[in-house]
């Protein structure tokens, strides 16, 4: 299965997230293709005057998995600008995760979730369900393990 990782990451969680996916992916046979959104200029909670320098074309993907921080209670602006640019998915698996440095849900995870789950809600893209990941929990591989592991299992079961 072609899988693409695509993701945006300012201080590394998130990244991280998508390389230990990138890895269980290949570990378990498929094809992931990893890519870490990258921007012109700084981008903070709120801004709209950047250009994503390499946002990927998804067309060889049977599933795409999509993550970002949370910033401010939302997501992050550079994977909703990536997200709005996407079009049709039919076809194709989608599932979206955030990383989230406060403790509780509602600091932001669901909201994020949600405005990413509904950028994507008329790409007719199968949605699978999402995860909201805190980041203390990327500075140890073995308690990000069983998050990676269900993420896997959903879009390669
Ligand atoms: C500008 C900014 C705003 C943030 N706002 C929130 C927030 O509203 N809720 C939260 O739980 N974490 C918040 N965080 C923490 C990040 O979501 C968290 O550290 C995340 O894992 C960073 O991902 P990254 O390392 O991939 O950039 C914020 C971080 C930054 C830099």
């Amino acid at each position: 299965m072609n899988i693409g990782i695509v993701v945006h990451s300012q201080s590394g969680y998130t990244a991280k997230v998508a390389r230990l996916l990138g890895a269980e992916f290949s570990k378990k046979g498929h094809d992931p293709h990893t890519v870490l959104l990258r921007t012109t200029g700084k981008v903070a909670p709120g801004s709209t005057s950047f250009e994503i320098r390499n946002a990927p074309e998804v067309d060889g993907y049977d599933c795409i998995i999509l993550g970002a921080p949370v910033w401010a209670f939302r997501a992050s602006p550079v994977i909703m600008k990536y997200l709005g640019g996407l079009g049709r998915l039919s076809g194709k698996k989608v599932l979206c995760f955030v990383t989230k440095g406060l403790p509780f849900l509602w600091t932001g995870g669901r909201q994020a979730l949600a405005a990413m789950e509904g950028e994507l809600a008329l790409s007719d893209a199968a949605m699978l369900p999402g995860e909201i990941i805190w980041a203390p929990a990327c500075r140890s591989e073995a308690k990000l393990q069983p998050v990676i592991g269900r993420m896997v299992a959903a879009c390669a079961g």
